[in-house]
């Protein structure tokens, strides 16, 4: 796999391959906020034809969890942003949605409108205090269906403290065993590591959705999480698997394009057929504390992560 500039030099540019370059874009008209609306969407932006994914039935019941690690060790790709929106639009869809933030940044407690600060106990507590029922560190949001397990700064100390742990890789699978009959997916919003704490993540859950931002290093040290991946896979979690790779702030340039290209070179039909734009009103979204497929149901990337969510029901990714 050769640098894209020198393929665009040898080629000439834009014609090599059965990939479509940029004029054959397809944009969803922007005007309704019908959530069951189903865009009619014949090929993404990769030139792969796809049916279109209808909006997902009610569930009859609900549970046991589906669980997702949202995993890149490369910090700012879109893990938290995803996490809060996939979880939003499946909220909305019904599904009853739990994030485990991850990270002690605190970026998905803080962007769900929670207080990470204010709250007695965290995740932290969840990982090294067995007597603390997980139930009661969850934290509803303002939203319905949608739940959060905080985190903090505490959370800095858990990857030295899990290395003197018994059973150090499987401690946040046995928090979560106890809550997955109540969620249909629980979405683990990882740190941008490959610590401990990672690998905990990738332990705990089903399959792994790992967010590719559309920029030139995008799959630098991706080969790192893909070996961390199969090390989890070979020695403690083998059925873990890879749901897909979701890039993310996408723009229409031919610089995006052919990365987008070299990701799909890459990771073939893991790619997911929804690409996520770049759009400012995404941290917008953050500083109104809510999911974007809430705040600005009507947005682009509203409706762009809305399709994603459609497609992990499509796919039998999720419930
Ligand atoms: N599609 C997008 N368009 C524009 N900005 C975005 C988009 N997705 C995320 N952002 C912004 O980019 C920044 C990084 O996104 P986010 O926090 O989701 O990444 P992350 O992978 O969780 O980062 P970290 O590795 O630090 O946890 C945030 O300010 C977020 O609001
Ligand atoms: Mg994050």
């Amino acid at each position: 796999m050769g640098d894209w500039r020198d393929r665009r030099t040898q080629d000439g540019g834009a014609q090599q391959g059965t990939l479509p370059m940029a004029g054959t874009y397809v944009v969803a008209p922007q005007d309704d906020v019908d959530i069951d609306k189903v865009e009619v969407m014949p090929t993404d932006l990769l030139g792969r034809e796809y049916e279109t994914f209808p909006a997902p039935e009610p569930l009859d019941h609900h549970g046991p969890a589906r669980v997702i690690a949202m995993c890149n060790q490369k910090g700012g790709v879109g893990k938290t942003t995803s996490s809060i929106n996939i979880a939003g639009a499946l909220s909305q869809y019904g599904r009853r949605v739990l994030i485990v933030d991850f990270d002690p940044q605190g970026a998905a407690t803080v962007g769900l409108g929670i207080n990470a600060n204010a709250v007695e106990n965290t995740v932290y507590t969840a990982l090294f205090d067995p007597s603390v029922d997980p139930h009661d560190i969850v934290q509803h949001t303002a939203f319905a269906n949608l739940d959060v397990m905080p985190a903090n700064i505490d959370l800095s100390a858990a990857e030295v403290q899990l290395v003197t742990e018994v059973g150090r890789e499987q401690i946040l699978a046995s928090v979560l065993r106890k809550l997955k009959n109540e969620y249909d997916v629980i979405i683990v919003d990882c740190q941008p590591s490959l610590g401990l704490l990672t690998v905990n993540a990738l332990t705990a859950a089903d399959g792994v959705i790992i967010p590719v931002a559309a920029e030139f290093f995008a799959l630098r040290g991706v080969a790192l999480l893909m070996q961390s991946i199969e090390k989890v896979q070979s020695r403690i979690n083998p059925n873990l698997q890879v749901y897909g790779v979701l890039v993310t702030m996408f723009t229409r340039t031919l610089h995006c394009e052919e990365v987008l290209q070299r990701i799909y070179e890459a990771f073939q039909d893991k790619v997911f057929h929804s690409v996520i734009s770049r759009s400012i009103k995404l941290p917008d979204a953050t500083v109104a504390a809510a999911p974007i497929t809430i705040f600005a149901p009507g947005h682009k990337t509203a409706k762009e992560y809305r399709e994603v969510t459609r497609e992990l029901v499509a796919r039998g990714i999720v419930a």
